[in-house]
């Protein structure tokens, strides 16, 4: 088989839950266009997340509440175009599937079948279990979404670290337990305590993937922006940065600036 027409390998819930069972770590990142859809999945990341973060790197919003399905659909078009290996998945945005099982799965299905995404992520555990049994319903993968769950951040008031105290965290233990048992295929742990990640990993069957959730998670994800710099302001302990882009974005602009207003952009060989 030659290079051109050598197939890739995509990745699956299947891969994913083999990769837990070998012991192999999932990388997953999140994407929200097509340009750095390209490189991520060229650069072999398992997962690629559609996260509802594009509300707050992309649009500026301070919270991602008010980002919308329509805008969603949008970003994870745009990822899906750039993909060839990654498993694409989707955030279903605030006040798209809470309390109403059938506008979850309209959500869902509106996700799936206009962007091509192969999978949804949903925050909650028990109170949400309605429409994740739903969508699971119509075939379509589901990822959960436990600990610091940013949809409700008004009622937690603050991004600190969650499920420290015994009761949040039975509680947490629970629901990764339930949205296993129903069939999800994987379940983000955001922002908990390190040995509570752990126990939890341990205790389920699909994999675990974790944001400041420690080292022992099945996998880890981080906001892409974060992860090159294109962020500045946003330093919490658990952020690794491999690139200071908005330093390297900023001087480039300058170093632009400053050739067009001496007339040395463009030159000779960069004209007709
Ligand atoms: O929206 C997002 O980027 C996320 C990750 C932080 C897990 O949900």
């Amino acid at each position: 088989m030659s290079a051109a027409t050598k197939e890739v390998k995509r990745i699956t819930t299947h891969v994913l839950r083999n990769m837990k069972e070998q012991g192999e770590k999932i990388s997953m990142l999140t994407a929200y266009d097509f340009s750095m859809a390209r490189i991520l999945d060229e650069a072999g990341i398992e997962v690629l997340l559609v996260g509802d973060s594009a509300s707050n790197v992309m649009a500026g919003h301070e919270t991602t509440l008010p980002i919308t399905l329509d805008q969603m659909i949008y970003h994870a078009q745009s990822v899906i175009r750039g993909v060839k290996r990654s498993f694409v998945v989707v955030d279903l945005p605030f006040g798209t599937y809470q309390g109403n099982e059938m506008k979850a799965l309209d959500s869902a299905i509106r996700i799936m079948k206009e962007s091509g995404a192969h999978a949804v992520k949903l925050e909650g555990g028990e109170e949400i279990l309605p429409a994740v049994k739903k969508i699971l319903s119509a075939g379509i993968p589901v990822m959960g979404h436990l600990g610091l769950t940013p949809q409700s951040i008004y009622k937690f008031g603050t991004y600190t670290v969650r499920a420290k105290e015994v009761d949040e965290a039975t509680k947490l233990k629970e629901d990764a337990k339930l949205l296993d048992a129903t069939g999800c295929f994987g379940i983000v742990l955001e922002k908990i305590p390190a040995a509570l990640a752990k126990e939890v990993t341990e205790s389920i069957d699909v994999p675990t993937i974790g944001i400041g959730a420690g080292p022992h998670t099945d996998g880890q994800v981080l906001v892409t922006h974060d992860l090159i710099g294109l962020t500045k302001d946003f330093k919490p302990r658990f952020l690794r940065r491999y690139l200071d882009l908005y330093s390297t974005i900023r001087d480039a602009a300058q170093q632009y600036m400053a050739d067009v207003k001496r007339n040395d952009f463009p030159n000779d060989r960069e004209q007709y």
